[in-house]
Parts: structure tokens; C-alpha cells; sequence
């Protein structure tokens, strides 16, 4: 018998992560990360990654919405609208400032236990992932980020420490935030996000993401098992971006062309869930020469730390055509595709997609799902009463939510749970606008940090509190 709504536990909530939430950058001991360089961008122009902190020049993850004093407020307003989880992440360099230090600094580890004792008050359980775009600069200019094998043992010794600290607080864990970015390896941005990695001229790109995306997934293996050992009822997730990626027409090459595309972005879920590497990746770095640092040791630790469940993001769904060469490039591949529109950002709006892709993942990795990121990144304005008339963005969940439901109330995917990006407003990860407002919670303040940082309830905020109240019945 099918169910008609979603299971009586299922986890509605939201998610943020420290760098773009928190401020108090250099509070508490805390060490300075990579996106404590990454200035201010905008739609049409990147963010700059800075070397230092250049007087002028301006750094929204500094103050980004000041969780680090407001996070009272803040948490009493998502139990306000009834969550029962709340995704946050913990700054590596909070407990760790430089990254390779072997002794993690007391008050950053405090400051996580009252932000989830906060949680655990309103019944609210903490979801937690270990590394968000946020690595230790030192990391960067010490060891080249993720290139450096050594980064296998810095991040394992941080989330032993977090696991041991929080494993009676904390049931769910992911290792790393949206790991498959950087698959996208011609994005200086993404790279540089997810591995700390900035190329120098006549950098074979490709090679290096493989590389260091390889050492994360044994660190992230390793992970699994040292949070085990440590409580074996903690579920340690993979995190993904997804953007189901379809083929332009019926023409069977680009048909091909998109399997392939998938393949390209998707392998770190194979990796990670099956234990082992996909067989057309093997061939591949053989036809590229692709000696790769890959040890049988290390494919032991793959084999024996795969994860509990997948999480994984969902904003949109992209299309290709294939031209001449079966190398995914995410830039210069991507066509449009005539039947979705677009948000202010130009990202794609495939409500649909979100359906295919719970039931793309259940049939290839058989694994429970959670959404940990969904949500319309739009231009929002607060009425001179104190308003936010959002109603295009309670449209966007609105018309996810239902798709969300047909792949648990009719195709049975086993879904834990739906967590909101940016419940509240907060920084954008590749903008740095904080124009660019995803929240059902409006925090006064602009892309410059001029504003009062009042918090004020969108419309969407009431909505949410209703869907949430009726398991999602009530849309
Ligand atoms: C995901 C990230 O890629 O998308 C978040 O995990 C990010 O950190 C979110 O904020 C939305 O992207 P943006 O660029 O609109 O903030």
C-alpha cells in the first residue's frame, strides 16, 4: 500500500552553513577560512579571491547576518515556524584556526555546543556538515589545499574531534558540502570552494580536481568509520549538488552525451556510496595518462567507509547537445532548455527535476535520500510596515513540494526529510550578495552591511509554519 503523505517523522526544516551565516570572523580564537577572502561579486561579475584582507575592499562572510550573537533569535524563530531539523555546518577554523594544528581550541567547540543545545531545547535536530566551503587559508598557502595528501589526516583529526564532542547532540552528519562541484573544474570559484585549490598557469585543471577530489573521498571515507567506531547510530551522509542533466533532443548522441554529463558530475556519489570507482572513470584516466595518487590502501578505506545515506542540493536541471568531443565541460556544454524558465540569477526553475532526480538516485544507488538544500534565490522587499510579499518564492517550494511527494507518496523513495537553503537570509556562496535572499526570515541588511540586522518574518514564513504543521498537506 502506497502512503498518501509524507512519513509522520519526516524532517521539515532549513539549512545555512557557518561562513555564510555566522560572522564573527576572527572571534572566539577562530582562524581565518577561505571565503573570509572572497570579496563581494555580483550576477555579472565573480568574486575576488583575495591573498590577505585588503583594507578596501569589502568581505560580506565577515559579518554576513551575525548568527555568532543572534543565533538565540534566530533558532527561536525556526521552532516558531515548527522545524523539526535545522542544517547547519561547523567552521573548521573555529576548531581548528590554521587547520594543522593538534590540540582544537575549546571556545570554538563551545560555541557549537550551545548553538545545538539551542536546537535540542525546541526539539530540533542538528544536521551538521563538517567542511561547507570553508578550509583554513593556512591550509592553502601551507599545503595547496586538497592537492596535498597530507589534508587527509587535518580534516580526519577535525571530525574526530567533532564526532567525540557531539555525538550524543548530533545524529546526522555529512562530510562534504556539495563535493561534485568542482567537477565543474573550469570554475576557478568552485575549485577553489570546495578544495582550496587556486591554478597557476599550465595547470592541467582536469587532473588536479581528480586528484583532489580523490583525497577528500578518502577522507571522508575515513570519516565514516572513525564516527562509527565513536557512535555507531550517527548517520554520516554524502553531500551532492544535483542538476539532473538532460539530453537537448532524441538524437543518440546526445542522448550519449548527457549519460556521460551525469556520469562526469555524479561519479563522487559512486565512489562514495557503491565503495569503489565507476568503471568508465578507471578507462578514462588510463586514456588520459592520469597517474593518479590512488593507493590500494586508499581503496580499502573506500571500500570499507561508504555512507549511511545521500544527501544532496537541488535548484535546477541543466540541458546539452553534443558537438564534437564526449569531455563533459560544464561551461561551455550546457544548452538551453526552451521548457523551464529562469530565476533573477538565470538558474533554471524544474520543479519536475526534483521528482526525476529522487528517483534517478534511488535506482542507481538504492540509498535513503535527503534534501538538504532547495529554495529560489530572488530580490525580496521589506514594506515599510515590515513585509515581505514573497509569494514567487512560496510558488517555487510550493511546486517543488509537490513533486517532492510524488516521489515518496507514488514512486516509494525514501525521503528523511526536506531542509530549505537559507531558512534565513544570509550571504550568497558565489556572489557574496546578500540581495540574493533565499529566507522564509528577512534580515535587514544589504549588500554592503548597511541595515539595522532586524529579523522580520516573510509571508513565506507563515506558509511554511502551515506546510510544516500539516505534513505538507497543506500547500
Ligand atoms: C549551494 C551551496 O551550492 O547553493 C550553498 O551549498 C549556496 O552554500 C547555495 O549558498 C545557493 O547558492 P548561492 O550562490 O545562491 O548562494
Amino acid at each position: 500500500m502506497t502512503e498518501s503523505t509524507f512519513p509522520k517523522n519526516f524532517l521539515w526544516g532549513g539549512a545555512v552553513t557557518a561562513h555564510q551565516l555566522e560572522g564573527g570572523y576572527n572571534e572566539g580564537g577562530k582562524g581565518i577560512s577561505i571565503a573570509d577572502l572572497m570579496t563581494l561579486g555580483g550576477p555579472n561579475h565573480p568574486r575576488e579571491l583575495t591573498a590577505t584582507i585588503e583594507k578596501n575592499k569589502y568581505y560580506p562572510n565577515h559579518k554576513a547576518i551575525d548568527f555568532y550573537h543572534h543565533y538565540k533569535e534566530d533558532i527561536k524563530l525556526m521552532a516558531e515556524m515548527g522545524f523539526k531539523a535545522f542544517r547547519t555546518s561547523i567552521a573548521w577554523t573555529r576548531i581548528f584556526p590554521n587547520g594543522d594544528e593538534t590540540q582544537p581550541n575549546e571556545e570554538g567547540l563551545a560555541f557549537y555546543d550551545k548553538v545545538f543545545d539551542e536546537c535540542l531545547k525546541y526539539n530540533i535536530e542538528p544536521v551538521v556538515t563538517l567542511s561547507h566551503f570553508e578550509m583554513p587559508y593556512h591550509l592553502v598557502t601551507e599545503y595547496g589545499g586538497w592537492s596535498n595528501r597530507k589534508l587527509i589526516d587535518f580534516f580526519t583529526r577535525f571530525a574526530h574531534v567533532c564526532f567525540e564532542r557531539y555525538h550524543n547532540k548530533v545524529k546526522y552528519w555529512m562530510t562534504f558540502n556539495e563535493i561534485n562541484n568542482q567537477a565543474n573544474y573550469e570554475s576557478d570559484i568552485s575549485v577553489y570552494e570546495n578544495s582550496g585549490i587556486k591554478f597557476k598557469e599550465g595547470d592541467d585543471k582536469q587532473k588536479l580536481m581528480y586528484q583532489a577530489a580523490h583525497y577528500e573521498m578518502v577522507a571522508s571515507a575515513e570519516a565514516v568509520q572513525i564516527g562509527h567506531a565513536i557512535n555507531p547510530d550517527m548517520q554520516i551522509g554524502c553531500m551532492l549538488a544535483f542538476c539532473p542533466i538532460y539530453p537537448a533532443s532524441p538524437k543518440p548522441e546526445d542522448i550519449l552525451f548527457a549519460q556521460r554529463a551525469m556520469d562526469s558530475r555524479l561519479y563522487f556519489g559512486d565512489v562514495q556510496v557503491n565503495g569503489e570507482y565507476p568503471r568508465w572513470l578507471t578507462q578514462y584516466f588510463k586514456s588520459k595518462n592520469y597517474n593518479l595518487d590512488i593507493t590500494d590502501k586508499d581503496l580499502e578505506i573506500l571500500k570499507h567507509g561508504t555512507v549511511d545515506y545521500i544527501a544532496f542540493s537541488y535548484y535546477m536541471s541543466f540541458a546539452v547537445k553534443y558537438t564534437d568531443h564526449m569531455d563533459y565541460r560544464e561551461y561551455s556544454d550546457l544548452v538551453e532548455n526552451p521548457f523551464v524558465k529562469a530565476s533573477d540569477w538565470g538558474w533554471p526553475v524544474d520543479p519536475v527535476g526534483l521528482r526525476y532526480s529522487l528517483n534517478w538516485m534511488t535506482t542507481r544507488w538504492h540509498k535513503s535520500l535527503f534534501i538538504v538544500e532547495n529554495g529560489l534565490g530572488a530580490y525580496d522587499k521589506l514594506t515599510d510596515d515590515h513585509k515581505v510579499h514573497d509569494d514567487y518564492r512560496i510558488e517555487y517550494l510550493r511546486s517543488h513540494i509537490k513533486e517532492m511527494k510524488k516521489a515518496v507518496t507514488e514512486d516509494g523513495v525514501d525521503l528523511w526529510g526536506y531542509l530549505p537553503w537559507g531558512c534565513i537570509d544570509l550571504v550568497s556562496a558565489s556572489t557574496g550578495e546578500m540581495n540574493k535572499r533565499y529566507g522564509f526570515i528577512y534580515v535587514d541588511e544589504d549588500n554592503h552591511g548597511n541595515g539595522s540586522m532586524k529579523r522580520y518574518k516573510k509571508d513565506s514564513f507563515d506558509w511554511y509554519k502551515k506546510v510544516i504543521e500539516s505534513n505538507g498537506t497543506d500547500l
